[in-house]
């Protein structure tokens, strides 16, 4: 029967890491896969998270299992972070911990499947893995322009694809730090977005994977309590693998605001069968030192001062790319103003196989860009490349 299984592409943004390690020039550049780097272009584990791994080890008396819902007190220290100072909304929002954020995803878009949603509206291009884990699903996407050839996000498409939507449609949104392209919703946009979901109908499931890599914690988080505020229910996909530095840890949340409190036990009963069944119970280790620093005031300060760290070098970053303006056929002004971990630069496939060939700079295929790789002693040399490859 085995022989049926035909060979798969490796997937590109994982087989990028494999291609840059393999390169030996040491001016390489690495603007592939979407994990922060230092200027010193390391990615190293979060003092914070140091810190309560040493807690973790001296106080941690079992690892007996858990069960499908995880590290509950994880899942509860994050809600107030993400939906602020009603973080249950009246005991309508409850969650569970998952496998990083593409557990999350995975759980909560099967369990709009589970409740009948066939169709998945989302704006394009979007993180690949997205329609992955969709089609894997057998579930359709409906897709919708993202952004506008001038780098804003385009109102009109997603004003029309929640206008036309049927019943029992769900909208897949990122909740900031668009990935792949910076581009998110301003304030304005989203308190449309959650008076078109309150008319239609639609059901949201907000992708909140990078909250505080953009604009801060509360400023990322404007979107999705604004949604929250405007509709019945909603799922939420959170990640913890890029603001705690945890990538290869899988540190996640599902949540589910229900239209009434009486329905959450029944809605998480699905997400532990759906969990049980795929992996039983998330990994501990991440989710329980997260729980630690939250529960702690220092801890949770010495965070919030490496996130924003994180937060600073990436502006600046980002003023450098916009402050060089217009670089041969590409404008990277729009750079400046877009948010989180990528951008996204109109380049042709021949143009990132050149700059890899050529330049040693490594991007995803569609032409993002991690900005974190960029760091103050090779962003010349990148800007130059980029020149070169598109005079
Ligand atoms: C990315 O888009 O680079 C990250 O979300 C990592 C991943 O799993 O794809």
């Amino acid at each position: 029967m085995l022989e049926n299984l035909t060979q798969q592409p490796p997937d590109a943004l994982l087989a990028l890491i494999k291609l840059y390690d393999a390169d030996s020039r040491a001016d390489k550049i690495d603007l592939g896969v979407g994990v922060y780097r230092t200027d010193d272009g390391a990615t190293p584990v979060f003092a914070s998270i140091k810190a309560a791994e040493r807690k973790l080890v001296e106080e941690q008396d079992s690892k007996a299992y858990l069960g499908p819902e995880g590290d509950m007190g994880f899942v509860h220290a994050l809600m107030p972070y993400i939906f602020g100072s009603d973080p249950t909304m009246g005991g309508r929002i409850e969650g569970m911990q998952t496998p990083g954020g593409t557990g999350a995803v995975r759980i909560t878009l099967a369990l709009a499947k589970h409740a009948g949603v066939g169709t998945v509206l989302m704006g394009t291009p979007s993180w690949p893995n997205h329609a992955q884990i969709l089609k894997d699903l057998g579930m359709q996407m409906k897709g919708f322009t993202h952004a506008t050839a001038d780098g804003t996000a385009d109102m009109d498409s997603l004003r029309n694809a929640l206008k036309s939507a049927a019943k029992g449609d769900a909208v897949l949104l990122h909740g900031c730090c668009h990935n792949p392209t910076g581009i998110d919703y301003t304030d304005a946009q989203w308190d449309e977005i959650a008076a078109l979901l309150a008319e239609t109908g639609v059901l949201p499931i907000l992708d909140l994977a990078y909250q505080g890599l953009g604009l801060g914690m509360d400023a990322d988080a404007y979107g999705t309590r604004k949604v929250l505020a405007s509709v019945p229910e909603a799922l939420i996909a959170y990640s913890c693998d890029k603001n705690f530095g945890l990538y290869r840890d899988r540190v996640g949340a599902a949540y589910a605001m229900a239209a009434d409190p009486s329905q959450v036990g029944a809605i998480m009963s699905n997400g532990h069968a759906l969990a049980r069944a795929n992996w039983s119970m998330p990994p501990d280790h991440g989710a329980s030192a997260v729980r630690l620093i939250l529960r702690d005031p220092e801890m949770t300060k010495l965070w919030l001062d490496e996130l924003d760290d994180m937060r600073a070098r990436m502006r600046q970053v980002r003023d450098r790319l916009a402050a060089a303006g217009k670089v041969g056929t590409l404008d990277l002004t729009p750079c400046g103003t877009q948010n989180g971990l990528f951008s996204m630069l109109a380049l042709t496939p021949e143009q990132i196989l050149k700059l890899r060939e050529d330049h040693g700079v490594y991007m995803a295929g569609s032409g993002r860009i991690n900005i974190a790789g960029l760091t103050m002693g090779n962003i010349d040399k990148f800007i130059g490349a980029l020149a070169a490859v598109t005079a």
